[in-house]
């Protein structure tokens, strides 16, 4: 077991390093920046070209990156909403010809996730599954299937899959027929993985985790592209270090959980990109004046680290992608919140890597 964690001190730890390298795994062959085309197959193409709108399925962090790729479908002008899969079948939307459901899981085999995906089967629409196992369950039964190219996950809580979903959903939103396969944007997907790498490299996660360990809980606000990422932070904080922590959309703070927030309760701020941003600067300020230590997750578009407590920088992006860069941020603040408070990080209790029953 230790061979396999090529010396970190736990699997979630090694996978978070490896995220460049699923990054460009994940890129290879598909993202060509010299033409500026993104490949991802005929039948992928046709799928998402013919989709007149989109829903997507998905559970736990997978849900997150659903979050995400319908926010990045619908900037592109194409109705597109996430749903939680257990309440996709319990109140299934309407959907016409056209519809595409796509299947957002990394293991292909979350019970609820595959639910939802017969039950849109069964009402004739057509799927796509995104998924990192060959040969899994979603894999197998949905029309067509795009793999995420991560390697083995072992940890519980997901990581590098997210990561790679995120940007697996970028390159089904370039293959759509209004799709930016600009040189920019082209690159910027090439870039990424290094980026990540940049992130590894310089980050002071460890710090930040050292300084609020001992908080009462944790809130994590975003807007736009950010607000699934303060989503994907607090559910990382909760799974792995059993603290309470609740990420919502910045501009629902003032809505209630307000009233939660204390000198003892960190706000971690995601803040990337130019939509929205100043909002959520202004909402940093309402959290800054309840003596609430902030922690600003950005990439310096905004002056936000004026008012923060601690910085988490990022590189500058095309934002569409400084939220994964964002997350890994998080993903190193859970790690060490619950490194040091001794948790059980690759195996939190009661949890399960795949969820079977629904
Ligand atoms: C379980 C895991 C989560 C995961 C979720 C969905 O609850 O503990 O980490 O996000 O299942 O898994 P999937 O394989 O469908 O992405």
């Amino acid at each position: 077991e230790e061979t396999g964690k090529s010396g970190y001190d736990h699997y979630m730890l090694k996978e978070i390093h490896e995220q460049p390298r699923a990054l460009r795994q994940c890129l290879q062959e598909r993202v060509d920046e010299l033409s500026g085309t993104v490949d991802l197959g005929d039948d992928i193409a046709t799928a998402v070209q013919n989709a007149e709108s989109i829903q997507l399925v998905a559970c736990g962090t997978s849900y997150h990156a659903a979050l995400y790729a319908a926010e990045l479908f619908r900037s592109q002008g194409v109705p597109a909403q996430a749903f939680v899969a257990s309440e996709y079948v319990t109140s299934p939307p309407p959907h016409d010809d056209d519809t595409l459901v796509i299947g957002v899981t990394q293991s292909g085999e979350t019970a609820d996730t595959l639910s939802a995906l017969r039950d849109a089967q069964r009402r004739g629409v057509d799927t796509l599954a995104v998924t990192n196992v060959v040969g899994s369950t979603a894999s197998r039964e949905c029309d067509g299937v795009l793999y995420i190219r991560s390697g083995p996950e072992i940890g519980v809580a997901a990581t590098k899959t997210f990561s790679a979903q995120v940007l697996a959903v970028n390159m089904v939103a370039a293959v759509m027929g209004n799709g930016d396969t600009s040189h920019e944007f082209v690159s910027a997907l090439r870039d990424l993985p290094g980026q990540v790498q940049t992130v590894l490299d310089e980050t002071n996660a460890r710090e930040v985790a050292e300084r609020f360990v001992d908080s009462d809980a944790y809130f994590f606000i975003g807007r736009g592209y950010d607000y699934p990422v303060a989503m994907e932070g607090a559910l990382k904080m909760k799974e792995i270090s059993y603290k309470h922590a609740e990420g919502f959309p910045a501009g629902e703070l003032k809505h209630g959980p307000l009233a939660l927030v204390t000198g003892n309760t960190p706000v971690f701020a995601v803040v990337t990109g130019e939509t929205g941003s100043e909002k959520t600067v202004g909402n940093v300020k309402e959290v800054e004046a309840r003596n609430a230590p902030v922690v600003a997750v950005t990439d310096g578009r905004t002056d936000v680290e004026r008012y923060a407590d601690e910085v988490l920088e990022v590189p500058e992006t095309d934002p569409r992608l400084a939220p994964v860069l964002a997350n890994v941020q998080l993903q190193l603040v859970s790690y060490h919140v619950a490194k040091k408070l001794g948790r059980s990080i690759d195996k939190p209790r009661n949890l399960a890597k795949s969820v079977t029953v629904e």
